[in-house]
């Protein structure tokens, strides 16, 4: 499937990612005249994503940000639905963004891909599951990768491609022009490597943050002052770990240091010394910061 020929987006999964991955299409793809189907078999998250997609359209008309006209089209091309196996038969390209979960992941694949047509573009959002763990289930697996967005996907403008063995050159092209056409700026994985490139990348800034602050050579605000200041980062890395949640770091470090065996994979002690207590960050109100009296 060339790029050229893309109409019907499916998106399957409207959670956190899918509903911001399908608006993401939707606004900055009306040029392209793409349709938009967002999925979830849950009917409770697509209740929650139409009234998330009016109020976003609405947010973006005040602000003066849309006319009304361009919300009205946007709104008119992205469709909710419940049924998958229809939206998965309408579908020139597939993003799947439902849960990290690989059972779930590989029944879906094995359904979609006998119901699309056979060049039909399959990819997932997962952050952690290369494409190659689908592969084998799926019939044409040269259309298959893994097309990466980050949160907020419609305001993240990275999309990571990671090209998996089976993945033909043909895919990964039409997914790059994808995202072009979409707003975003894609990068191309040649190889499957955990965590793709810019989650590695902030991983050993992480890494080095921890093992600076483990040594008592300076306090975490002082090393979160040094990256904003000296390196021009938007947030810290103990910042954007209370955030992101501390429980997340700890737990993506244990999948993958049970995969690889590697000791740089480990969580840190500081980490599992922060999970045993609870204090995951903001969302609990104390990580490496204390949030109890209110501060941001
Ligand atoms: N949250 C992030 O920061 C982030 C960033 C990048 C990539 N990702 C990846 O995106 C994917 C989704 O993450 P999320 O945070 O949006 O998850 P989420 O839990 O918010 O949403 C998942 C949705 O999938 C639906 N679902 C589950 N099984 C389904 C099925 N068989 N068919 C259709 N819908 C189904 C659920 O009802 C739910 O609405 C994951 O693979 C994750 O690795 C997440």
């Amino acid at each position: 499937m060339k790029a050229e020929n893309l109409k019907t987006i499916v998106v399957i999964g409207a959670g956190a990612m899918g509903r911001q991955i399908a608006m993401n299409t939707a606004l900055n793809g009306r040029g392209q005249g793409y349709r938009v189907i967002l999925c979830d078999t849950y009917n409770a998250a697509l209740e929650t994503s139409e009234k998330w997609v009016i109020g976003y359209l609405d947010s973006r008309v005040e602000k003066g940000r849309l006319t009304r006209a361009e919300a009205n089209l946007t709104s008119s091309n992205l469709i909710l639905s419940e049924d998958v196996q229809w939206a998965a038969a309408q579908a020139d390209f597939i993003i799947e963004a439902v849960v990290e979960d690989l059972e779930v992941k590989r029944r879906l694949f094995e359904t979609i891909s006998k119901l699309c047509r056979p060049d039909t573009i399959l990819s997932t959002n997962s952050s952690n599951i290369v494409s190659s763990k689908l592969a084998d289930v799926t019939t044409n697996p040269d259309r298959l990768l893994n097309v990466h967005y980050f949160n907020p996907a419609l305001v993240m403008n990275l999309v990571e491609l990671v090209k998996g063995p089976h993945t033909s050159d043909e895919a990964v092209e039409t997914a790059r022009q994808f995202a072009i056409n979409t707003g975003k700026t894609p990068i191309v994985i040649n190889k499957e490597i955990a965590g793709f490139i810019a989650n590695r990348i902030n991983a050993a800034v992480v890494h080095e943050a921890l093992s600076l602050l483990e040594q008592g050579i300076a306090s975490a605000a002082d090393i979160d002052i040094a990256c904003e200041k000296g390196l021009n980062y938007p947030m810290g890395p103990f910042r954007l770990m209370d955030l992101t949640g501390i429980d997340v770091n700890y737990l993506v470090r244990v999948d993958r240091y049970a995969e690889s065996g590697d000791p740089f994979d480990a969580p840190n002690p500081l980490v599992i010394e922060k999970y045993r207590k609870g204090e995951f960050g903001k969302k609990t109100g104390k990580g490496w910061y204390d949030y109890s009296d209110g501060r941001k």
